[in-house]
């Protein structure tokens, strides 16, 4: 009998994870400022890791959902694709919905977008001069906005696959994306993977923004995120804010799959990232 209402609780938590990939939510985080430059309070929008999933016909479901943010900008922080060339479509769909929604995007690429360069360059830099007609790629980049100064490190492919004991004698983040400069800018360094983030933090970010580890695609309450894509068990840190270096890291558990259609307890979210500006509330107050 016992072996039967085991057998009938995987059978329905099988169902309610492959029900929750269609699932979306919205993750709110407000993070205080106290970046001189920064004169008003910036919403940023943050994905990671669609993996050519889609939401509704063309992803509208997924565009609408972030339009109806209002951010400043979007952030997309890798692994849009699957790494293949014969998938990209959904990717370029949703990059042109999101531009005729007039959201400003900036993409990073992840190891799957790497992957893609590797196995097919033609097919990769024919995709990379069609998603550059409607976003902002920033790879081992640097972009200075209103107050607000962006890093993309492109974190090199064969770091998902070593051991870090044997990443940490030749990686060196600065080499490839610089330090920030002591501009009273906010400082925001977008890194696909957040595995070797103590080794980001010479870049000297105030926030550095993460995806990759699928929030460990099963999360059990109280224990948290059940597998990484290294097939690590219950790492610890796969989903959520930490403080980190001199600032803080911000791990989104992104929205897709890959290889296998599960997400349990582990909703696909949109983060909403609130960069609230000490200028602005003395602006309220006065
Ligand atoms: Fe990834």
């Amino acid at each position: 009998m016992l072996i039967y209402i085991i057998l009938g609780l995987c059978v329905i938590a099988l169902i309610v994870a492959i029900v929750e990939t269609r699932l979306l939510r919205v993750k709110h985080y407000t993070i205080d400022s106290q970046n001189s430059n920064l004169k008003k309070n910036i919403k940023i929008a943050l994905i990671s890791d669609m993996h050519c999933t889609v939401f509704g016909k063309n992803n509208k479901r997924l565009i609408d959902k972030i339009a109806d943010l209002n951010c400043d900008f979007l952030i997309v922080a890798g692994d849009v694709i699957n790494g293949k060339p014969d998938d990209l479509s959904y990717a370029l769909d949703f990059f042109k919905g999101i531009k005729e929604k007039g959201i400003k995007t900036y993409y990073f690429y992840g190891n799957h977008e790497q992957k893609l360069s590797m196995t097919d360059e033609k097919s990769f830099e024919d995709y990379g001069s069609e998603i550059r007609k409607f976003v902002e790629t920033v790879n081992n980049d640097t972009v200075v906005l209103d107050g607000i100064t962006l890093k993309g490190l492109l974190i090199p492919l064969k770091m998902y696959r070593d051991k870090i004991s044997e990443i940490e004698k030749y990686f060196n983040a600065v080499q490839l994306v610089g330090e920030f400069d002591n501009d009273g800018n906010y400082h925001i360094l977008v890194a696909h993977d957040p595995t070797f983030a103590s080794m980001y933090d010479a870049v000297g970010a105030d926030l550095i923004l993460s995806g990759h580890l699928h929030g460990g695609i099963i999360r059990i309450p109280f224990l948290g995120g059940v597998i990484t894509p290294r097939h690590k068990l219950f790492t610890g840190r796969t989903r959520g804010i930490y403080d980190q270096g001199k600032g803080k890291i911000l791990i989104t558990s992104g929205i897709g799959w890959h290889a296998i259609p599960l997400r349990f307890c582990n909703d696909p979210e949109i983060c909403m990232i609130e960069i609230r500006s000490s200028g602005y509330e003395a602006q309220i107050g006065s």
